[in-house]
This record gives structure tokens, sequence and C-alpha cells, in this order.
């Protein structure tokens, strides 16, 4: 993805041409969604919420059938005064995004110019990378060892073009994360010019003492975002709806370039009642905390390696490489299962399976199918 093609004549091509680096990018691939032959298969490949969403964000998605033909408020106000209230933030420090995707597309275009270079770590999240290379910057990957984000490494690949750093805490695919010590030695280490941006979108998950989403940070540093989503643990992933919380000359620039209408009604009245659904959250953690470690201790009990531990609602497990072992043969038995899990080639991983956490019936079948995988 880093190859630029040569660049090309554009003015005198036969057809139109993009300009250079946007055919060297690799499109998203999602997480499958369909298994051959299989009605419904169960898809544990997206890190979705297996609990699904609140009762009360699906009522607030329903009413908004009332209002298709009004165009929704720009400015998300609903649920930039619900955010604002609920972590004591500025509102007018908040950025919406269609899903927190669109955030980080919106800070990518903001602060890089071709010959820039924006920094992640190497299994940083493929999403961060996309907006970066489409605005014909460089992407320097910094190694992770032990699947873990190394500040130090992170802080090699900074120099004096490099204008915004992601760093996912806890990490997808990895599900590792690194303590707030860190984070803050990281940004301490920084120059003032660099945004730092802590992506959250699996952070309410972890729940170690030592982790840190870094609002409070972000609060008084004139450099540090922090986004959040609501597709992960208020599981409304179809709604596509996120935001950030950026010092306010950033949300200010990030606000010039943002499409008006970029969050749906429904998303908007759906997040609300989501965020105001305590139970439901406390259910959705709760069970991801339970069969995480079910999952990792069984699935470590078949010989696998899982990597860890997992801060997130999924496992990331290694695979040997000897024939009829391998993670792309255990996946395609998976899906012959009916279970579709994420394959993590375009990571750089593929010796590696994610699993989100299922319902228990899924976990288990996970289970069985993976011992019966091995058995062969
Ligand atoms: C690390 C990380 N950040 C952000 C996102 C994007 O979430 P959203 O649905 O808000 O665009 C994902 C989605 O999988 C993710 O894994």
């Amino acid at each position: 993805m880093s190859e630029q093609a040569p660049s090309l004549d554009r003015a005198a091509a036969a057809r139109p041409l993009p300009k250079p680096g946007i055919l060297d990018i690799h499109p998203y691939v999602p997480g499958k969604a369909k298994a051959e032959g299989i009605a419904e298969p169960v898809k544990l490949s997206a890190n979705e919420n297996a609990l699904g969403s609140s009762a009360k964000a699906q009522a607030a998605f329903a009413s908004a059938g009332q209002s298709l033909h009004i165009y929704p408020d720009p400015r998300a106000g609903i649920v930039r005064a619900a955010i604002a209230e609920r972590y004591r933030l500025e509102p007018e420090r908040l950025i919406f995004g269609c899903g927190s995707d669109e955030v980080f597309l919106l800070l990518n275009q903001t602060f890089l110019e071709p010959g820039d270079n924006m920094v992640q770590g190497e299994f940083g999240f493929a999403g961060f990378a996309i907006g970066a290379y489409a605005c014909q910057a460089e992407v320097r990957r910094a190694p992770e060892p032990g699947f873990r984000i190394d500040v130090d490494e992170l802080l090699k690949c900074v120099d004096d073009r490099t204008r915004l750093i992601f760093l996912a805490n806890p990490g997808n695919p990895t599900g590792t994360w690194i303590p707030f010590s860190e984070v803050r030695r990281l940004h301490d280490a920084l120059p003032p010019s660099v945004v730092l941006v802590l992506d959250g979108a699996y952070g309410e998950f972890a729940a170690d003492p030592g982790f840190d989403d870094g609002l409070d940070l972000a609060r008084t540093a004139s450099n540090v975002v922090v986004t959040h989503t609501f597709s992960k643990l208020h599981g409304l992933a179809a709604l596509r709806i996120g935001w950030g919380y950026a010092p306010a000359e950033i949300a200010e620039a990030v606000e010039r370039i943002r499409m008006p209408f970029n969050t749906s009604i429904a998303a908007q009245r759906a997040a609300v009642a989501a965020l105001g659904d305590e139970d439901f959250q406390r259910a959705s953690l709760e069970f991801v905390d339970t069969w995480r470690s079910w999952l990792a201790q069984q699935i470590g009990g078949l010989g696998l390696d899982v990597v860890g531990p997992s801060a997130a609602n999924f496992v990331l497990v290694a695979f040997p490489k000897a024939p009829g072992r391998t993670a792309a043969e255990a996946e395609a038995f998976l899906a012959s299962r009916g279970l579709l899990v994420r394959g993590l080639g375009m990571y750089g991983l593929p010796d590696h399976l994610r699993f989100t956490i299922g319902l228990e019936a899924h976990n288990r079948a996970l289970v069985d199918a993976l011992a019966d995988f091995l058995k062969r």
C-alpha cells in the first residue's frame, strides 16, 4: 500500500486517471458476512455486540420513521449535548462522524498534505491509513513487538513531516493495550505540532485500572484527539455514528470540511437513547468479560496461542504454519460449520484469526469446531 505508482502524465491520458497513490490503496475488506450454502451463519468477524443493541435505542430508531423527509440537525445537537453531559466535555469541541471512521478521515484530510507522514502501529486499524494515502501522505508503521504498541518505536518514526499519530487502545486486531503512563510518555515526547489521535473504539471494554482512554489528557492538551464509537459497546454499528473530542481549534478546522448532514436523525436519536441505557452497557461489559476469559482459556487449552490478554470484545489467535493446521484452513473449516471469523491477511497477519466474542452457544460451537479442526 505504501508503494506509489510512477507518476503519469494525467493531462495526456486517454481517459481520466485518479491522482497518484489512489490505485495503490487496498480497499478495506470487511469481516465476512456470508458462508456458502449456509443460510444464517454466525458472524464473529466484525467485533459487533453479541447482545445486539439497547431496546431503548431500537425504539428511538423506529421513531425516526416519521421524519424521513427532514434533513438531520447538521451539528447532531442532541448527541452533542448528551455526550457533553455524560463525559463533562465542552460541546463545541466534539466532532461527529459517519462512524468514527469518518472522524479519522476528516483528521487526515485536515492535517495531511503530500510529503507529510502519519504514524501508526504495525498492526494499526486499517481505517486510519486509507485516508492518509488518499491525501498522498506517507504511512509509517512502527513495529509492535509481542503484538503490543511500543511507544519508543512510534517515536522513532516521528520526524518534522509527521502530522498525525493514530493509536487505537486497545488495538484492533491485536486486542492488546498500553497503560496510560505509556500514552503520557508518548505525548510528552511528541512535538506539539503532531496530533495524537487516541482511538477508544474498544476502550470501554478495558477494565484494568492502568487503562485510560485519554479524555482527561485531551481536556488540556492542544494536540490530543480522543475518538469513540457507538458501534461496539452500544451495538449501533448499522447506524454509523462516532465522535471525537478535540482541541477547539482542531474541531473548528475539521468542521470546515465536514459534510453537513453526516449523521442521520435515526442515528442521532438511537445514540442518545443508547448512551442513557446504562443497564444494557453494563450487561454488555459483563458478558464480554465473562466470555472473553472463557474463550481465551478454552482456545489456549487446545494448544493454540492466544495473543493478549485481550482488553477488547475479541481475541486474536495464532495458528501453526503446518499444512492442515493453518489459519486459512481453519477459517475455511469454521465457515463450513457456519462460523464466520476474521482472516487477517490485510493486516500482515496471515497466520492469525480474530474471533469476536459471541453468544454462549456460538462461543461453545467455535471451541468445538476448533477442536475438531485440530483433530483432523
Ligand atoms: C480500532 C477501531 N477503531 C475504529 C473503528 C471504527 O468504528 P466505526 O464503526 O465507528 O466507524 C473500528 C471498527 O471496527 C475499530 O476496530
